[in-house]
């Protein structure tokens, strides 16, 4: 009885310590294991996964009902009506699970939630796509985002000159600091990286230059 105790306590702090150290890293580079900072649209061509949201964020927010409920505290919700504007795009993060789909698509909400995504998908607007790692080969909790800005549905949701960069920033912005939904207060920071996405626009859907910067955010739940 006591030694099952006993080994129970060791395996509980096995697995504390492993949680731990799966924590411990902001996130692993996708391209170190055969995975790529551009997600993929078909074609050969990608979009920039040029935000990343930090595995040392609070867990809670590294789920696909986190993030969602994070994007609804700084301006972003569903798509509207849950109605998709383009195809899911996929991406290998390099974490040992090849090309996953997107988990989540969302966009700007102009305050608005619900209809507000919906006047996006007409007027354009700033959306982003999320995905996970987690496979066993890099398990950073990370989540890593493609940000961008459309032109309005008029214009078959193209991304503006330079939409890479200014839906990065843009999200960026909005992000930063301390924002609530739901009862959640979230305080964020974010820091550049730079070195993991090649800057240009080789490999990029529509042949839109980007700069290469990787905006690392690290989100906790206060
Ligand atoms: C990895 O993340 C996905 C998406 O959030 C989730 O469904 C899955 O349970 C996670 N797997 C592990 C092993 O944590
Ligand atoms: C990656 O693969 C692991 C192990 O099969 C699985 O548990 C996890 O949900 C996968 N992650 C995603 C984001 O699909
Ligand atoms: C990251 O780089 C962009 C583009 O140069 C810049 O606008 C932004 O302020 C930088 N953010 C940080 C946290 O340094």
């Amino acid at each position: 009885m006591f030694t099952k105790f006993l080994s129970f306590v060791l395996l509980a702090g096995l697995a504390r310590a492993a949680t731990l150290q799966r924590r411990a890293v902001d996130f692993y580079n996708p391209a170190a294991n055969g995975g790529s900072m551009l997600d993929s649209v078909g074609g050969g061509l990608g979009e920039p996964l040029n935000v990343i949201i930090s595995g040392q964020s609070s867990p809670d927010v590294l789920t696909t009902d986190g993030v969602v409920n994070w994007a609804r505290a700084v301006g972003y919700s569903e798509e509207c009506f849950g109605l998709h504007s383009g195809d899911p795009q996929t991406a290998n993060l390099g974490d040992g699970n090849g090309s996953t789909d997107q988990l989540v698509e969302l966009r700007q909400d102009y305050h608005n939630t619900g209809v507000g995504t919906c006047w996006e998908s007409i007027v354009g607007g700033n959306h982003f796509r999320v995905w996970k790692q987690n496979g066993t080969a890099a398990n950073s909790g990370a989540l890593f985002l493609a940000a961008s800005k459309e032109k309005p549905v008029t214009d078959h949701h193209t991304i503006v000159d330079d939409g890479y960069d200014v839906g990065r920033n843009e999200l960026v912005q909005n992000a930063l600091g301390t924002k609530s939904h739901g009862g959640v207060t979230y305080s964020t920071t974010a820091r550049n990286v730079t070195g993991l996405l090649a800057a240009g626009a080789t490999g990029v859907n529509h042949g839109i230059a980007q700069d290469g910067i990787v905006t690392l955010l690290t989100i906790t739940i206060v």
